[in-house]
């Protein structure tokens, strides 16, 4: 990965073209300026919001300022004015751009870097006309206060988020089931965790009903892949497992889904699956002590030769049976496979993403994530507040007891859809039922892939939840 190289340096390099940042104390002269670039800078500032790009002795400089404060809202402007910067010196063609702290918050300097860094990208496979332009090769981290340890968790956790998005923005043509298992032990390698893939005759002898249903109207087979991370010195004693929607591709099936707006997207439906990936990369380069498992059942949903029916009744892993009434429900039938799939580890936590159903992406749009779950409130907490920490936002959406009815079947134990209203919650309330440890479930639909950039999140795969988990999962050795 590494789209952007970062470095750290004593001192600039000749005619180095600078982002700065800065307050609106900052005194300008003594940052290098003359008196009538000083001058300008503060007239200039008085009139818009940063950046400001000014040039001096032949380079340019991008003059960030905003004020330091130690709060979530506070961090965001800092990643998008980094977003901003990068945007700037894209634009300008600049191969090299060096990152200057003028103020002593070692926090204000990660954050511009990172907004840069996940700003700095473009998927540019399978471009064969324009190659190169749009990206900066180099960041230069002009400050002796970053660690390395912190430089390198800047640089793999974004590394990770650009996977995720990889991942997402890879059509089916290329990332078939059988390929995402092959992508998944790549990373795995590189990166320190184990993936073993299971095949369709080992899904078989699993009797993984679910996610054989779906995958009946495929031409592809399936895949179930399995990630670890278990260090020597995991502080957890019972394992917290990821699950990842893996659907590869999503035509809908037979209750076939329209193109314009909708099929159209629907490489992004093994978004959770990605997100997971980028995690489990995230946290074995850093070596986090924790023992966790991914689970990811993939497949593409087709409508083709014997496809699953409205009407069918399969048998999940799980033994219980679901009447389907819309073959376009169908993460809920293999993740359904992978949550009970799971209970054999005993877990501390079991936490799924998923792009599970258009009526969370309806109710909260493109800014955050629904989730809901079984986990206890101190657990839900932290979830919600890594999300505003890392600016993945979530809300949560209750599971009342009530809405079990929606899902109950007159030919089987439950259906896969639960009518008109609440279909975040419907879809939920089917997971939950495979379910026997604490849990928690992220509906990634409006998020995970978007129609058109955002500050430092790129039109297409955003690579949400990657840092969210990661956040997440660090924040669990404090407590
Ligand atoms: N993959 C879709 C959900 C989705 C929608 C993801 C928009 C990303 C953007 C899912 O498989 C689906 O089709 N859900 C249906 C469920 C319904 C038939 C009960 C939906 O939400 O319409
Ligand atoms: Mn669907
Ligand atoms: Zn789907």
């Amino acid at each position: 990965m590494h789209t952007t190289a970062l470095k750290t340096a004593a001192k600039p390099a000749k005619l180095a073209h600078k982002i700065i940042i800065g307050t609106k104390d900052t005194n300008w002269e003594q940052q290098g300026f003359n008196a009538a670039s000083a001058k300008l800078i503060k007239e200039e500032l008085g009139k818009k919001i940063s950046p400001v790009v000014i040039v001096a002795d032949g380079a340019y400089n991008f003059i960030l300022v905003d004020s330091i404060e130690n709060n979530d809202a506070n961090s965001e402007k800092w990643r998008k004015l980094g977003a901003k910067a990068q945007a700037t010196a894209s634009q300008f063609k600049l191969d090299s751009v060096t990152l200057v702290n003028t103020t002593n918050s070692t926090d204000a300097l990660v954050l511009v870097a990172e907004g840069f860094v996940l700003a700095n990208y473009k998927f540019k496979k399978y471009k064969t006309l324009e190659n190169g332009n749009g990206t900066v090769k180099e960041l230069v981290l002009l400050d002796g206060s970053i660690s390395k340890e912190a430089l390198k968790e800047l640089e793999t956790v974004t590394d990770a988020n650009l996977i995720a998005r990889d991942l997402v923005n890879e059509p089916l043509s290329f990332l078939t089931a059988v390929q995402l298992g092959k992508e998944l032990k790549k990373l795995g390698k590189e990166a320190g965790f184990t993936v073993e893939v299971f095949d369709k005759k080992q899904i078989e002898s699993l009797k993984m009903g679910g996610l054989l249903a779906v995958n009946i109207g495929s031409v592809d087979p399936p895949t179930f892949s399995v990630l670890e991370y278990k260090p020597k010195k995991a502080v957890n004693k019972a394992p917290i497992v990821l699950v990842g929607k893996g659907v590869v591709y999503d035509t809908g099936g037979l209750s076939l889904k329209p193109t314009p707006g909708s099929m159209d997207q629907m490489k992004c439906d093994m978004a959770g699956a990605a997100a997971v990936a980028g995690a489990f990369y995230a946290l074995a380069k850093n070596e986090l002590p924790l023992h966790v498992i991914g689970l990811i059942p993939a497949t593409d949903n087709r409508p083709g030769g014997n496809a699953y029916v409205p009407g069918d009744v399969i048998t999940m892993h799980s033994g219980l049976t679901v009447e389907v009434l819309n073959t376009d429900a169908e993460g809920r039938l293999l993740l359904g496979d992978a949550l009970s799939y799971a209970q054999q580890y005993k877990p501390e936590l079991v936490i799924d993403l998923a792009t599970l159903t258009g009526a969370a992406m309806r109710a909260i749009g493109h800014q955050g994530a629904v989730f809901m779950g079984s986990a206890d409130e101190a657990t839900r907490k932290k979830l919600v507040d890594s999300g505003n920490a890392v600016y993945e936002r979530l809300v949560e959406f209750p599971l009342w007891e009530e809405y079990d009815e929606m899902i109950k079947s007159d030919v089987a134990d439950i259906k896969n859809v639960g009518g008109a209203l609440a279909g975040a919650t419907t879809a939920g309330m089917f997971l939950r039922r495979f379910t026997n440890y604490p849990w928690m479930h992220i509906d990634i639909a409006g998020p995970a892939f978007l129609d058109r950039a955002e500050a430092y999140r790129p039109k297409y795969g955003s690579g949400y939840g990657v840092r969210l988990l990661y956040d997440f999962l660090k924040k669990r050795l404090i407590s």
